[in-house]
């Protein structure tokens, strides 16, 4: 155990980082996918083009904190080598960090798909010069891109639910994984 109020700044941090991914997802779910759903499709696409844009700089700023907070918790609980591979698979505690950091970079690649791949897509205009295929064939194409975005955001909202409970098993000591429901698979 190192430094108390190191450990309680890190904990800290983790938590409002937490608190801002978890209900930042719940809130454009609930909320904003909802209130899109009863206003003019036109309108929707501008308000999901600009709430989208704010809410990925807040995830990713979430999502750099929650690394940076989780090492600075692991330093202060003196279990640090875990993060290099260190004894991570020999506890249920170990275990459990190991989901958290894995869960983590699913997020990470999620929010990578969504920034570098859909949204880019969601912006391209179209020239004054086309025909009606083409405005067709770009609306199929749009609407499909949103679905996509949809259901990655759908499966973020349920993993940044699930990974809490792992930290919930971590501060309780042993993890989500006791010994005795690893030992007969020769783990923990
Ligand atoms: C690379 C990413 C992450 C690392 C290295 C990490 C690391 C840690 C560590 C070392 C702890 C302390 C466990 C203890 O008290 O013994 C912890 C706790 C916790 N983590 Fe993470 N974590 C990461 C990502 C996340 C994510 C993505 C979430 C949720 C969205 C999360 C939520 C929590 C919660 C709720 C706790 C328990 C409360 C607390 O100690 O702050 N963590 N994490």
């Amino acid at each position: 155990m190192r430094s108390y109020w190191f450990g309680v700044i890190a904990t800290y941090l983790h938590l409002i980082a937490m608190a801002t991914y978890v209900g930042g997802s719940l809130i454009m779910e609930l909320v904003v996918g909802h209130a899109q759903k009863s206003i003019p499709p036109a309108q929707a696409q501008v308000m999901g083009e600009k709430t989208a844009d704010r809410f990925l700089l807040l995830a990713w700023s979430a999502l750099g904190l929650l690394l940076v907070s989780g090492i600075m918790q692991a330093y202060a609980k003196s279990v640090e080598p875990m993060l290099m591979g260190d004894g991570l698979f020999d506890s249920g505690y170990g275990w459990s960090l190991f989901l958290m950091i894995a869960l983590w970079a699913v997020l990470v690649v999620n929010g990578s798909i969504m920034t570098f791949v859909l949204r880019p897509r969601l912006k391209g205009k179209m020239g004054a010069q086309v025909g009606a295929a083409q405005v067709q064939a770009r609306q199929g194409h749009l609407m499909k891109t949103v679905r996509q975005m949809q259901w990655i955001t759908r499966a973020d909202l349920v993993i940044a639910l699930l990974v809490p409970l792992a930290g919930a098993g971590l501060l309780h000591g042993n993890g989500l994984f006791t010994t005795g429901v690893l030992a007969p698979l020769g783990l923990g």
